[in-house]
């Protein structure tokens, strides 16, 4: 990495947790992700969830008809959890190459998890299963009991879940997904720490840059609501500690899941924070402040392949010490044509970081400049 105050050289980076979706919304959101990502592992909290491996292929085939036809984008395709999924069905999945790793939502957790696992006895035989192939479980590690606070979810799922877990298959390799608490990266690094590299985390932008107080500046604002939902700030400061630490335990995920205006404002607004468009300078942002930035391409580029024993990217990204102002609502740009994806302009995600001003622009090596 050449490091310098103004320009960033990065071996290109990869996104370990996005939500792509599926139809006029994945026209909409992949190019983004695809432009600076080289390789993605997307959730499948579709409706219907992606639980078969015929599934994860066609879906895995729109994705890649939803990008550009020059991106260099590899999506990483994962099976959803539910209370009855073969084994047999992952296995060979993962043996063809279609699955990279299983989803585990606790039923009930978050946005599209209603058919998620209900007891984790319940699918004892397939992680027994993924133990002995070596398949990744990542895991939205949060309770759902209505008797623990909200706030408490994710410290109580290590507690009663992850800890148990973890001794009754010792093998299986874990992700725990956006980590949101000071408990989460203590468990995580001090297993690192010991000698346990099975057990690792992705840590978002969002969660990164908002502490709680966010949601509730002046009124109550959707736009930063997401679950996990975004914690106090001594967890915050936890987080950015822990990304910037350069430990290969802790790598980049940014959950980036799109959701119209009229899914966050509602009655029942929905969970979710759309990033993927300036996320990499989001990170960068965070970096900078830290005086971090050369461990940020461990983070974002390095970590994570390591971790799911893939090949790191050979191309560059880089990164330009340049203003970028987020505009206040999406605009259908080259890089995000939304006019062509059938989307309503109503229907166009909430976007983070709207009206911000951010330090830095991504430049992709071999494209002309954008920002
Ligand atoms: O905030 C979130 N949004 N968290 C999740 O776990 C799911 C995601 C979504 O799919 O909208
Ligand atoms: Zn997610």
């Amino acid at each position: 990495m050449q490091d310098s105050p103004t320009r960033l050289v990065l071996r290109r980076p990869d996104d370990w947790h996005v939500h792509l979706r599926d139809g006029a919304m994945l026209k909409a959101v992949a190019p983004a992700t695809a432009r600076v990502f080289a390789r993605a592992i997307v959730m499948p909290n579709l409706k219907p969830p992606v639980t078969t491996v015929d599934q994860a292929r066609a879906y895995r085939s729109r994705i890649k008809e939803a990008v550009p036809a020059d991106a260099r984008f590899e999506p990483l395709m994962t099976a959803y959890l539910t209370d009855h999924l073969d084994p047999s069905e992952l296995e060979r999945g993962f043996a063809e190459g279609v699955f990279t790793a299983a989803k585990l939502y606790p039923a009930n957790a978050t946005t599209n998890s209603a058919a998620g696992v209900s007891d984790l006895s319940r699918i004892s035989k397939v992680l027994e299963r993924m133990e002995a192939i070596d398949m990744p479980l990542l895991i939205h590690g949060e309770v759902t009991d209505r008797d623990v606070d909200v706030f408490d979810r994710e410290a109580a799922f290590i507690e009663t879940h992850l800890i148990p877990l973890r001794e009754r298959y010792p093998a299986l390799r874990i992700v725990l997904e956006h980590i949101t608490t000071a408990q989460a990266v203590d468990y995580i690094r001090d297993a690192n720490l010991a000698g346990d590299s099975r057990l690792a985390a992705t840590i978002t932008p969002h969660h990164l840059h908002l502490n709680r107080n966010a949601m509730f500046m002046g009124g109550l604002r959707s736009d930063f609501y997401c679950l996990p939902v975004v914690k106090r700030e001594c967890h915050r400061r936890a987080l950015v500690k822990a990304a910037t630490s350069g430990l290969p335990c802790f790598f980049l995920g940014t959950d980036s899941a799109p959701h119209p205006r009229s899914g966050k404002e509602s009655a029942c607004g929905c969970a979710g924070i759309f990033n993927a468009l300036h996320a990499l300078e989001s990170y960068a942002a965070v970096f900078a402040q830290e005086e971090a930035l050369d461990h940020l391409q461990g983070f974002a580029s390095e970590h994570g392949p390591r971790f799911y024993g893939l090949p790191l990217n050979d191309e560059t990204i880089t990164l330009v010490k340049r203003d970028q102002i987020v505009p206040r609502r999406l605009e259908s740009t080259p890089v995000m044509p939304l006019e062509d994806t059938g989307l309503e302009a109503s229907e166009w995600p909430v976007l983070f970081h709207a009206g911000e001003t951010l330090g830095w622009s991504v430049n992709v090596d071999g494209q002309e400049e954008t920002n």
